[in-house]
């Protein structure tokens, strides 16, 4: 479990290094991507120097919104960003946003970024809705884009990333003994949550 002193280090002292890699003729997804981290992620990417960045957002409106000010604030190509709908939520929309990835001629990174911290239980994937998103929803993409990933391997022989966007507080948070064998069940009775999630 994270200390006191690494907390303080970690935001205050810790400077973490600024990606330098170059991004060039590279196709990068990020989801979550029209606000906080996966906007900044978005904006870096750009820096960098990548071909096409796929903006993953579950509301259009807001998508574009950031890609405008994202393009304003760079002055860049605005070929280069694109706004796809995908909600994370729904297996609907997670295979039509997948049936046009599997469209792009190459796909080099994928950015996990989306993801919620409940405030009030719903269910959603028959479990509780922060897991169903940030991991039923999250790896029913991841999935389904791997033979995308692969392809663009074997094709422009470069080695293709996913990455998931996570959090220290894993650390801290505390699992019963026996949850029943199956966490997502275990999860869908809203009695079981408590803390922040209340
Ligand atoms: N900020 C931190 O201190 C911190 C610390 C630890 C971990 N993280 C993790 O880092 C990631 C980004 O955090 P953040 O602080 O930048 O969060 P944020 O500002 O709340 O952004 C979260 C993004 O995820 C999107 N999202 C939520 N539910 C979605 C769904 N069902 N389908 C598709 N997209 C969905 C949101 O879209 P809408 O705008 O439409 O809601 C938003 O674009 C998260 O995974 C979070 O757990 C953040």
């Amino acid at each position: 479990m994270p200390t006191l002193s690494d907390f303080i280090y970690t935001q205050f002292r810790l400077t973490i290094p600024i990606p330098t890699a170059s991004f060039a003729s590279k196709t990068v997804i990020i989801t979550g991507a029209n606000g906080g981290l996966g906007k900044e992620i978005v904006t870096h990417t750009v820096r960098l120097g990548a071909s096409k960045v796929i903006l993953g957002c579950r509301s259009k409106s807001r998508g574009d919104e950031a890609k405008h000010a994202i393009e304003s604030t760079l002055q860049c190509n605005p070929e280069i960003l694109e706004v796809w709908e995908v909600d994370l939520e729904s297996e609907v929309s997670i295979k039509s946003f997948v049936n046009k990835v599997n469209e792009l001629p190459r796909l080099d990174v994928v950015i996990h970024n989306a993801g919620i911290q409940g405030q009030k239980f719903k269910r959603v994937y028959g479990t509780e809705r922060t897991l169903a998103i940030n991991s039923i929803g999250t790896f029913l993409l991841a999935f389904q884009v791997i033979p995308k990933l692969k392809e663009t391997a074997r094709l422009y022989r470069v080695t293709p990333h996913m990455t998931f966007v996570g959090s220290a507080l894993y650390d801290v948070a505390k699992f019963p003994e026996d949850h029943g064998g199956d966490i997502f069940d275990w999860y869908a009775e809203e009695s079981r949550m408590s803390g922040m999630n209340q």
